[in-house]
């Protein structure tokens, strides 16, 4: 499989929301791919972020892609006003979707409306198998390292045997993982076969974010190499 390029997502939870502009670019001077964009909506989990509103102001200043991850319910409902709003990746949850034709009418219109890439995201106890019928519409699957709704958790290791399942099916679009990435788990995730990767606490919150995002980028590099080497 051709490898896409290691994608690092600050995630904005993490940033100081008095000042969403300004932490915006303190990630790209960091380095940083894309912007994770959490959005939450009170139901489909215990907390309440931003809506479109919010993501259409993020759109105009920002640089880099808004990779928008949505933990909310009937996500059908709401995607056309965060595909406006201006979200380059729109990721929605399985687990939001009651039945198969759903979510694949869900991917349709997220396509229809023009976005640049698909993802469907699972939660930690969701088995990775559910996703097989779907692989072939999606660009991006983001598998959960924590349950959503809360920045700052701790990484949950027994998630990466689906990555490696979801390589083994050949499903070559990007691989996300989401929730406790910091030095010493990000490099699991790389070598498991993850290339996108997002980090809120680890990566917001005062000091050198571009110190801490370049040692990250590094040490997944390098996991990612060892894990080639030792597969050949
Ligand atoms: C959790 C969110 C994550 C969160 C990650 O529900 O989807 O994107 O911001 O935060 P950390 O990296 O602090 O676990
Ligand atoms: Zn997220």
């Amino acid at each position: 499989m051709q490898q896409h390029s290691l994608t690092i997502a600050p995630s904005l939870l993490a940033a100081d929301f008095a000042c969403l502009a300004d932490e915006l670019a303190r990630a790209e001077a960091a380095g940083a791919d894309w912007h994770h964009v959490d959005v939450m909506d009170g139901h489909f989990v215990p907390n309440l972020s931003i809506g479109p509103p919010v993501v259409k102001s993020l759109a105009r200043v920002a640089k880099k892609p808004l990779d928008v991850h949505l933990m909310i319910e009937e996500p059908g409902r709401w995607v056309r006003d965060y595909a406006e709003a201006g979200a380059h990746v729109l990721t929605f949850h399985l687990e939001a979707c009651p039945t198969s034709v759903e979510v694949l009418s869900t991917i349709a219109l997220i396509r229809e409306l023009g976005v640049k890439k698909v993802g469907l995201s699972l939660n930690p106890d969701t088995p990775v198998e559910r996703l097989g019928e779907f692989l072939s519409s999606l660009d991006l699957v983001l598998v959960m390292s924590v349950f959503p709704g809360f920045g700052g958790q701790s990484f949950m290791p027994e998630v990466l045997p689906k990555v490696h399942w979801l390589r083994e099916q050949g499903f070559e679009g990007q691989i996300e993982m989401d929730g406790g990435l910091n030095a010493e788990t990000l490099p699991l995730c790389a070598a498991a076969g993850a290339d996108c990767l997002v980090a809120g606490s680890a990566l917001y919150g005062p000091g050198d974010m571009k110190a801490r995002l370049s040692a990250m980028r590094s040490a997944a590099e390098r996991a990612r190499s060892s894990a080639e080497s030792s597969e050949s």
